[in-house]
């Protein structure tokens, strides 16, 4: 079935199928049933599949990565589709429309895509709106809901933690776990957080904010970091150290690479932008890898990267992580991938 609705879809440009695929995922939510057959996998929580995280059940270890859902617009339909969480954004306190188009391509013989979407969103505010209505019509179940932020483009760097200190007490609410995203190639300079002082400033901040929300919400909401694939080892072993320092609940890695591996001649490697789908796997199972080596058994790793069928779920797991994510693996494989990683 999907081969055919994929065929269908890659016949049109790839940000048209994409809003296409996204009115389908809204319908899809608004059906009726949804509480009953969401309610029917929650009571398979404890069935093998299900995991403990952040001090939260997951009904199985995969979730949908952040960008696809930019604007929380098909969380149920997402979550019927058989997600244990999904993640939105990334967003940013004020709207803004991102680079202009075209700005995501499919490299369909590498199962790949190359983006610089530019944190093209409608704003916290949007998103706190929608997400509060989704909260009061009560049908996720145990899907778990992800908030990812980032900063505006036109925000100077070293005051970015004023933007992402505002996403977190705006949206902290409606999040079952919050997202720094350091590690999107396509705002200009986001990566150089990643690092060094401008890094341990920034937590120290986050982390300022998340105890003065918890004690106003009397509820502990996880944040995470984002990073990118592209650090050398010297880079990841501060930012393990910053993570540990700061007491951060976990990590996510990771995000697109700028590199583009074994892709070198292909007409699309030269369009600046992120790269997703299979060439990213090696990079992200190697990151993975180490950040586990880095930070001990204890620290939440979600892996995300690159998968496109159950063995490399597998890899990924077996390097450390605890949850996965996906992204472009949904749009080559379509929803059977994730019924086939809900099973690990
Ligand atoms: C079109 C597109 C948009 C994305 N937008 C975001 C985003 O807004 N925030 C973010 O943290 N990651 C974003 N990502 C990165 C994904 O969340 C994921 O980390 C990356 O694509 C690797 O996973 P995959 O190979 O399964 O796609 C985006 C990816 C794609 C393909």
């Amino acid at each position: 079935m999907y081969p055919l609705l994929r065929s269908l879809l890659f016949s049109m440009d790839a940000e048209t199928s994409h809003e296409v695929t996204m009115a389908a995922l809204r319908l899809f939510g608004a059906l009726p049933g949804l509480r009953q057959s969401l309610q029917r996998r929650s009571n398979r929580v404890g069935d093998g599949a299900g995991r403990r995280l952040m001090g939260m059940d997951f009904a199985h270890p995969v979730g949908l990565a952040a960008g696809l859902d930019k604007d929380a617009r098909a969380v149920e339909g997402l979550a019927r589709l058989g997600f244990s969480f999904v993640e939105v954004g990334t967003v940013t306190p004020r709207p803004q429309p991102g680079n202009p188009r075209p700005r995501l391509f499919r490299v369909p013989e590498a199962s790949a895509l190359i983006n610089r979407m530019g944190f093209n969103n409608l704003g916290m505010l949007e998103m706190a709106r929608r997400l509060e209505a989704l909260r009061r019509r009560d049908r996720l179940g145990s899907t778990r809901v992800g908030i990812n932020v980032g900063k505006n483009k036109d925000t100077p760097l070293d005051v970015a933690a004023e933007d992402y200190t505002a996403c977190m007490r705006t949206l902290y609410p409606y999040a079952d776990y919050l997202t720094l995203n350091l590690s999107s190639p396509n705002t200009p300079g986001l990566r150089t957080l990643q690092s060094g002082d401008a890094l341990a400033t920034l937590l120290g901040r986050i982390k300022d904010c998340q105890a003065q929300l918890t004690r106003q919400h009397g509820r502990a909401v996880p944040v995470l970091l984002k990073i990118a694939p592209d650090l050398a080892l010297e880079d990841l072993e501060i930012i393990a150290r910053q993570l540990v320092a700061h007491e951060m609940d976990g990590v996510i890695a990771t995000n697109t690479t700028i590199s583009r591996p074994g892709l070198q001649s292909h007409p699309l490697a030269s369009q600046a932008g992120g790269l997703s789908g299979s060439p990213l796997l090696p990079l992200a199972l190697d990151v993975v890898g180490q950040l586990r080596q880095l930070l001990g058994p204890d620290v939440p790793v979600i892996g995300v990267g690159g998968i496109m069928c159950a063995d490399d779920g597998r890899a990924m797991l077996a390097r450390g992580a605890d949850l996965l994510q996906i992204y472009t693996g949904l749009i080559y494989r379509g929803p059977g991938l994730v019924r086939a990683l809900s099973r690990l």
